[in-house]
């Protein structure tokens, strides 16, 4: 995606950009996925022998933590930077943009993979807290977690901007110098589900009365996962469609499940399929492998959209092979983080209810695709 239009899109986002109560993730589940965790603890970082007990208690804490950001907001400072894993298509972007911002502002950053393991990045955040780093930008690995990574945090006195996965209101209200950066996955699902509402028979291509769907989820703990299911079907039962799911299943956000489910379903389910909701752009990547695997045609007799308008994707869209994506603004999302950081580290607090700072989505049709191009 080109720098400059997102930037403009980054610009129109933040123009709407404002501190909103997060009142719609009160319904994450406390569930634990079942992860294959390859948490060996040998795994954590080179700088594990500063030993977390030695985070100074909440007072002193704060006292030194006024000078730091009294440093960090000047002339840089250090940021640790904890990412729930690397390879992760769409937080690779994030963090490419996370580390363009922060660097040309004159920050030091240390950025962590946390292979898509909680205690990996629990140590991960104690040793940035060990090593008194200005600030934390935390990706938590599992929001189930929240409790314990803001506790932490709060615990040492550093400011921290949570992104992506977003706990609930509730477990942020803990600590008032925490705030979340994202977007509300609730709009994205909506999104989805107007895409297909715009296709010719707003989704019945054989003309039953109904909308037959797949869903390939990603993460079910994370509540993009669950809201981008809920509403994308919600927006077309809204507009008195008739829909039928034939199948669900988690793809984890993973372009290989996304296409392994297809495959699967394309096998069981054939022409009945007519739209494949795909909770990201990289399942949905693997999806269309499937499709055309099986000699279907997108917008001749099948559906399919994503989430995030990688650029892959985007690609796709312009070809006619996706029927469209929302952008999930990684840019905008990663300066909003560096602004809300910025804005900690100069003291300021953030009250209980008016934790989540949200940049919108925006549909991606092929009309529009150009745009992100
Ligand atoms: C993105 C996914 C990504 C996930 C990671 C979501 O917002 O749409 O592509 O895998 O975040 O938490």
């Amino acid at each position: 995606m080109k720098l400059r239009k997102v930037l403009a899109i980054a610009m129109a986002s933040m123009m709407v950009f404002g501190l909103t109560a997060c009142g719609g993730n009160d319904a994450a589940p406390a569930e634990a996925p079942a992860e294959e965790a390859p948490a060996e603890e040998e795994a954590a970082p080179a700088e594990e022998e500063a030993p977390a007990e030695e985070a100074a208690p909440a007072e002193e804490a704060a006292a030194e933590d006024a000078d730091a950001a009294a440093d960090a907001a000047g002339a840089g400072g250090n940021i640790g930077v904890c990412i729930y894993k690397f390879d992760d298509a769409f937080m690779t972007t994030y963090r490419n943009a996370l580390q363009e911002i922060l660097e040309g502002k004159g920050y030091t950053v240390t950025f962590m993979d946390g292979k898509n393991d909680q205690a990996e990045q629990n140590n991960q955040i104690n040793n940035f807290i060990a090593q008194k780093v200005d600030a934390l930008i935390i990706n938590p690995v599992m929001t189930s977690a929240a409790d314990q990574i803001i506790a932490t945090v709060k615990d040492a006195g550093v400011p921290t901007v949570l992104i992506n996965r977003e706990p609930t209101a509730d477990q942020m209200s803990a600590y008032d110098k925490l705030v979340y950066v994202g977007c509300d996955a609730r709009q994205s699902g909506t999104m989805q589900g107007e895409l297909i509402l715009d296709t010719p028979n707003k989704g019945d291509i054989n003309g039953d009365g109904k909308v037959s769907y797949i869903m390939i989820q990603g993460d079910p703990e994370n509540v993009d996962a669950q809201y981008r299911t809920e509403f994308s079907v919600k927006a077309l039962t809204d507009a008195g469609i008739e829909v039928e799911e034939l199948d669900l299943q988690r793809g984890d956000w993973d372009r290989n499940k996304g296409q392994e489910i297809a495959q699967n379903d394309l096998a069981k389910f054939g022409e009945d399929i007519e739209v494949i909701f795909c909770n990201n752009d990289d399942m949905a990547i693997g999806a269309l492998q499937a499709i055309q695997a099986a000699g279907r045609k997108v917008n001749e007799d099948i559906y399919l959209v994503g989430v995030d308008a990688l650029d892959a994707a985007l690609n796709e869209v312009a070809a006619g092979n996706m029927t469209g994506t929302v952008l999930n603004d990684a840019q905008g999302q990663a300066e909003g983080a560096v602004q809300a950081m910025e804005d900690l580290l100069g003291g300021k607090t953030y009250a209980a209810g008016e934790q989540s700072i949200y940049v919108d989505y925006v549909k991606v049709t092929p009309d529009n695709v150009a745009d992100f191009q």
